[in-house]
């Protein structure tokens, strides 16, 4: 089959490569339909993920048909039914998985034993993602081997395009999870750093919790009017001071609820001197990531207010201004998405029409031009905001 392969730093190819097989009796395969580029593969394609080895098929945003089920899926997925796969590989039974903690699955990292030893306790199997997540073979493919696939898949009915259901993989509950942790009130001002397609889909889910003002934070103009059609405040952060703009539209007092949608590739703005200070760390490997947001947000986030975090971060991390966080009694929530645990509520949403996560998609092409359509995606050429690409 043909399949988008990591060979090394800003190194992807489409090459042809086996076929997956069942391997194990709760393993089906899909046959691919439609999948998604996410800003966390750019990541991997920057070679700041640690443990991605030449040869790793990539992608997490997928769905498409189920072609074949081993044994033991005990016709929880049958041939022929049409499903989205979460991004999470999940078994369903261990105590994480009981809790709705599946990003944290306890059975799925099928490297465990090295996983627990960097983070003291791994998490859950990823697909298309670093060896320290289990290296399972991702979904920018024609065929996708999904490991305990009786637990590991979101049904979706006929009567929703393809469109509009993908991003029930990754990036819709991504920032669902996102708002939901801003625990939202009806007077909150969130603020939203990074309009990326994490960000819109953040943007769209405070607004449907209700939040009274939602401000979104980036630099292109075409993210940015996309915040705005959702029903964001912008603000320009190379025009503008975020500081500044966001006490203005609070009274003075900062937004209640902040949301960093960027991660760990902060922008670097050559009048803000610890955005250098972090990329020259970074390119020494003196510091995993750059973190300027998460500063940025713990100084102007009001007191006793949530910053929510569903950036990828990757490792260790410099000048975090602790004493700030702890005497503005901040609460700081994140992690990798629990997919599942939201994804029931989120496909009512786009079946009564709430939400249509469509809008995101600027760009729709074969799976051959994968390989520059991540460079495309990663410069932000012809106003790119979303990739979904069809084997
Ligand atoms: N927690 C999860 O489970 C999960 C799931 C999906 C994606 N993610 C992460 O979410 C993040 C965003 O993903 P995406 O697909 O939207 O990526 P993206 O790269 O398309 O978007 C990032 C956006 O942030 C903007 N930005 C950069 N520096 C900024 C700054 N200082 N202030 C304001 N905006 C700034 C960029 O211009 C860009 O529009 C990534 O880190 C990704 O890995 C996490
Ligand atoms: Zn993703
Ligand atoms: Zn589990």
């Amino acid at each position: 089959m043909r399949a988008l392969v990591w060979h090394g730093k800003e190194d992807i190819r489409c090459d042809t490569v086996t076929d997956p097989e069942i391997q194990d009796p709760r393993d089906a395969i899909i046959k691919v339909t439609s999948c998604a580029i996410c800003g966390s593969d750019l990541h991997l394609f920057h070679n700041f993920i640690p443990a991605m080895l030449p040869g790793d098929i990539m992608g997490h945003e997928t769905m498409g048909e189920v072609v074949e089920v081993g044994s033991g899926v005990n016709g929880r997925l049958r041939k022929g039914e049409r499903v989205v796969i979460p991004f999470t590989i999940i078994c369903g039974e261990c105590e994480q998985c009981r809790r709705g903690n599946f990003s944290v699955c306890e059975r799925t990292n099928r490297n465990k034993h090295i996983a627990d030893k960097v983070f003291g306790h791994a998490g859950a199997g990823l697909f298309g993602y670093t060896h320290l997540t289990g290296g399972y073979p991702g979904g920018q493919a024609e065929y996708l081997r999904v490991p305990f696939a009786d637990t590991t898949h979101i049904k979706v009915p006929d009567s929703l395009t393809d469109e509009q259901v993908l991003f029930l993989s990754d990036i819709l509950p991504t920032g669902w999870q996102a708002a939901v942790h801003c625990d939202i009130e009806p007077t909150d001002t969130v603020a939203i750093w990074g309009c990326g397609p994490v960000g819109q889909m953040a943007i769209r889910s405070a607004v449907l919790l209700g939040a009274r003002q939602v401000v979104a934070i980036d630099r292109l103009p075409e993210r940015l009017a996309m915040a705005e059609a959702g029903g964001a405040l912008t603000i320009n952060f190379e025009h503008e001071s975020v500081v500044e703009r966001l006490n203005e539209l609070t009274g003075g007092k900062g937004p209640q609820k902040c949301i960093d949608a960027i991660g760990m590739e902060s922008h670097v703005t050559p009048t803000i001197p610890d955005t250098i200070y972090d990329r020259a760390k970074q390119m020494m490997m003196l510091e995993n990531d750059r973190p300027h947001v998460l500063r940025e947000m713990i100084y102007v986030c009001r007191g006793g207010g949530i910053i929510s975090i569903p950036g990828v971060y990757s490792g260790f991390d410099d000048k975090i201004p602790m004493g700030m966080l702890m005497n503005k009694g901040i609460t700081v929530r994140t992690g990798q998405t629990h997919v599942n645990r939201w994804t029931d509520e989120l496909l009512r949403h786009i079946e009564d029409g709430r939400i249509d996560p469509s809008f995101v998609i600027t760009h729709t092409m074969p799976l051959e031009e994968g390989p520059e359509m991540y460079k495309v995606f990663r410069d932000k050429q012809d106003s790119c905001i979303k990739v979904v690409l069809k084997p």
